[in-house]
């Protein structure tokens, strides 16, 4: 059972590491985009470099476990994120699209990592616990920042349209 529970570990933390590859790359293409919603973008700069520092921690964790990385995963899963970020750049309403879409993928990462908090229970892999949850309280705090700003956000979006359509 642990060792079962060791191999879905290692698998779920090579997931996790072409997961936040992902968000590395929907974040980068985002936050160069939103001079006009400062707050939004010191908020998606600042969750930029925790997602710099959780693949640092994840890499941690698959080396305590004798891991390597899946690089081709990881390649195609940033592209990934970069064409949704890029199809959204091409909505008038980017900044709702882009909301919304890191919303939902806040919520995967929260499941991602509450999953392989589980697998270390079950695989009595206790060290690399604090790391995982520490991700943990950063994916849940982005996650909450968001729920709390959809209303100013989409105010704000509003208030900008109505400006341009009168000048
Ligand atoms: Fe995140």
């Amino acid at each position: 059972m642990s060792e079962t529970a060791t191999s879905v570990l290692a698998m779920g933390l090579r997931n996790a590491h072409a997961m936040e590859s992902q968000a590395l790359e929907l974040l980068e293409r985002q936050a160069s985009r939103l001079e006009e919603y400062p707050e939004v973008q010191a908020q998606i700069q600042h969750h930029l470099a925790q997602t710099e520092r959780q693949l640092e921690r994840l890499e941690r964790c698959l080396d305590a476990l004798g891991e390597d990385l899946s690089p081709v995963k990881d390649a195609a899963l940033a592209a990934l994120g970069s064409m949704m970020s890029l199809s959204n750049a091409m909505a008038e309403d980017e900044i709702l699209k882009n909301t919304f879409a890191n919303y939902s993928f806040e919520h995967y990462e929260i499941a991602a990592y509450k999953s392989l908090l589980t697998l270390c229970e079950i695989a009595t892999q206790r060290s690399i616990v604090p790391l995982l949850q520490q991700s943990l309280d950063e994916e849940e705090a982005m996650a909450k920042w968001l729920k709390d700003n959809v209303s100013r956000v989409t105010k704000d979006y509003v208030t900008k349209r109505e400006r341009k359509a009168a000048a």
